[in-house]
């Protein structure tokens, strides 16, 4: 199973940017974590960050060329509004998992609202880099 995880804008600040919320570990810690956590080698995480949301929609329109059989998407603050990435998400029918490292739910009003929700198959919030594993085993079960 090839899972391609999309970070979007300020996630390779992780490990400096408010550790308070975000944790200490940078975008690498958490790739290299996560690529040891998966002893199922039928399992291939393709990892992927970029700031712009241009490049991300790219990069989520060659996944259905580059034989992707799910998404794991952390947007960043696109999530509240870019109705640009959820419309991408849609048109390309890979299912999709959103994730979150803090609790989108528990924090600004204007953090509240996931505008890619309801294009994805489930949502794993507020758990740092455990949100990821969450996406993969959740993953795992619906390929089986
Ligand atoms: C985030 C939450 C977003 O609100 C924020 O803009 C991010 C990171 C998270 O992983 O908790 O950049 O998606």
């Amino acid at each position: 199973m090839n899972i391609l995880v999309v970070n979007g804008p300020n996630l390779n600040l992780l490990g400096t940017r408010e550790p308070n919320i975000y944790g200490n570990y940078t975008l690498t810690d958490i790739e290299n974590w996560l690529n040891n956590k998966i002893k199922n080698k039928a399992i291939k995480l393709d990892w992927y960050q970029s700031n712009h949301e241009g490049e991300i929609i790219d990069k989520l329109h060659m996944a259905m060329n580059e034989n992707v059989d799910a998404i794991i998407i952390n947007p960043g603050a696109y999530t509240h509004y870019s109705y640009a990435i959820r419309d991408a998400i849609a048109a390309i029918s890979i299912p999709t998992v959103e994730v979150h490292l803090s609790k989108i739910k528990s924090r600004e009003k204007f953090r509240r609202t996931s505008v890619i929700k309801d294009v994805c198959l489930k949502t794993f919030s507020g758990l740092e880099r455990h949100s990821y594993l969450k996406a993969v085993n959740f993953l795992k079960t619906i390929a089986s």
